[in-house]
């Protein structure tokens, strides 16, 4: 795993953004997995930015998102689909018969979350998923205890992380118990795995993630075993690193034909 220590949350943003428009720009046909959340945020600003300076055309791309609330219809201001909407599709030029995201509506879930592989298998697999991680350890919403082996499927929202979200939704008891979320498994095909984490509030998770045992308990640990994963903090969420200084110096060490 690439772990990646810059200065300020705008820097991890845009070394994210780098690695997507670089994809794009290479393969202009792209499959991307996309996030939703606080940290996606400034990546997407940057995103949006470098489309409308002509730098990336996102009109032959296909995206997946990895999750979305069971209930909340995408038309809901707090469903998944509608934040991809806001903060991302309705200002780049990507072809919306294009851009996946679960159904929180479907009526049978193990149907359509099978279609929802088939979906990404037909494309031909996720180039670049990009991922944010939870306080607890989780990626997409598989919550600790989740199968590493785990497909897109039903998943209940631990307290914890309902805690967490209820910050978008006013309180508690609005945010959703179930979700629809890429499993670890799938999660794990994608060819180049970018996982962004801004904040003091990350710090355990990123370090449980990097340094601690693989273990379905911090369901990011299986990272570890990706065969291309690149880990980008800002300085708080790096904060409880063993290997701070090893990562730093291997960064400034990467040599140039390696950099993006
Ligand atoms: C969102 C997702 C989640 C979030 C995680 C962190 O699509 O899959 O895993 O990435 O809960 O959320 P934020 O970025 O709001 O701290």
């Amino acid at each position: 795993m690439e772990v990646i220590i810059l200065p300020s949350p705008a820097a991890a943003s845009q070394e994210a953004a780098r690695i997507f428009e670089k994809q794009i720009q290479q393969k202009p046909t792209s499959v991307l997995g996309l996030a939703t959340g606080s940290t996606p945020l400034g990546t997407y600003r940057e995103l949006v930015e470098r489309h409308r300076s002509g730098a990336i055309d996102f009109s032959r791309v296909t995206t997946f998102n990895l999750d979305e609330y069971v209930g909340l219809p995408g038309t809901h201001p707090q469903s998944y689909r509608a934040f991809m909407d806001l903060n991302l599709f309705s200002q780049i030029n990507a072809h919306p018969g294009r851009t996946h995201v679960p159904n929180g509506m479907a009526v049978d879930i193990p149907t359509h979350c099978a279609e929802y592989e088939d979906a990404i298998r037909r494309a031909g697999g996720i180039d670049v998923q990009l991922l944010g991680i939870g306080s607890d350890g989780h990626i997409g919403f598989n919550e600790p205890s989740s199968s590493l082996s785990s497909r897109t499927r039903l998943k209940t929202l631990t307290p914890q992380t309902i805690a967490d979200n209820a910050r978008f939704f006013g309180s508690a008891d609005d945010v959703p118990r179930h979700v629809i979320t890429m499993g670890v498994g799938t999660i794990m095909e994608a060819t180049h795995v970018v996982v962004l984490a801004i904040g003091q509030g990350k710090a355990s998770a990123v370090a449980a993630m990097v340094e601690g045992p693989i273990t379905a308990d911090v369901p990011a640990s299986i990272l570890q075993m990706h065969r291309k994963c690149t880990l980008i903090l800002d300085e708080p969420a790096a904060q409880s690193l063993k290997r701070q200084t090893y990562y730093r110096w291997v960064y400034d060490h990467k040599p140039q034909w390696q950099r993006i």
